[in-house]
């Protein structure tokens, strides 16, 4: 057994000896973490995050800005119209839905042709033409009196022109195939004959002469009666063929 052990002077120095390297330790450590301190090395780790957090802001900002300049209310403004513009000129959808085909249009041609006409609404409608044809010629080819029915884009174009013109006549400069004609007088309105006779005359005119159309309904020309009485109409109050 070591003989010193039990000699109480000497464990006590060797207390003080420990007690000495454990305070060396702790000032040790206390100067290190002082000096890091001191040198800022302990906030090291936050600082990649704060350079991160300024990065984002600066692109956040550069992005909000470039936005402000293309989507500033005179941008928008400046487009606008020519959005607009391409719509109004762009062609519509080739619909078949009856309902929805543009009067005049590939497709209601189109239509038009495939659908037969009735023989028998065609005699009907031969007969009333003859007082037409007075005026437009028996063949439509147009005469002093009258206006071409031929090849004239009013007669193949919406109905409800062709149905305006006979219940309220027509008034004023109007062009048909490329030429303009301004009779005096104008069209008188002959409202005088049946829904039958009258859609009988337009789906003859619409379908002699060379043109090709729809049939009129007598239905389409009772829906529009209540024009009668009313002043002559004019080219520009019609649909534009
Ligand atoms: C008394 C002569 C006269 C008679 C009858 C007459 N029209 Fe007209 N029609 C005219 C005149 C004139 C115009 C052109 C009016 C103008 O200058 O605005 C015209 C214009 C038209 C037009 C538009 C222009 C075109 O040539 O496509 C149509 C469609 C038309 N008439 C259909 C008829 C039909 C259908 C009848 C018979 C139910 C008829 N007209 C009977 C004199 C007549």
């Amino acid at each position: 057994m070591d003989p010193t052990r039990d000699n109480l002077l000497i464990r006590f120095k060797a207390f003080i000896d420990g007690l000495g390297i454990f305070t060396l330790f702790a000032v040790l450590l206390l100067v290190v973490f002082g000096a890091a301190a001191a040198f800022g090395w302990l906030k090291k780790g936050a600082e990649p995050e704060e350079a991160a957090a300024k990065i984002r802001q600066n692109v956040k900002t550069g992005v909000v800005a470039e936005q402000a300049k293309f989507l500033s209310k005179d941008a928008i403004d400046s487009v606008t119209p020519n959005v607009a513009k391409l719509l109004t000129h762009s062609n519509p959808i080739a619909v078949e839905i009856p309902t929805q085909v543009v009067p005049g249009s590939e497709t209601a041609k189109k239509l038009a042709s495939e659908v037969p006409i009735d023989p028998a609404q065609m005699e009907i409608g031969k007969a009333q033409f003859l007082v037409c044809g007075a005026c437009h010629g028996q063949n439509g080819e147009g005469t002093p009196a009258g206006p071409p029915l031929a090849g004239s884009e009013w007669v193949t174009g919406p109905i409800s022109n062709l149905i305006l013109i006979q219940l309220r006549g027509l008034k004023g400069p109007i062009e048909v195939a490329g030429k303009v004609y301004d009779f005096p007088a104008g069209m008188q309105p002959m409202a005088y004959q049946t829904d039958e006779q009258i859609a009988g005359a337009l789906t003859y005119i619409r379908n002699s002469f060379g043109n090709k159309a729809s049939a009129v309904k007598p239905e389409e020309v009772k829906a529009l009666r209540s024009e009668v009485g009313q002043p002559q109409v004019t080219a520009q109050e019609l649909i534009k063929p």
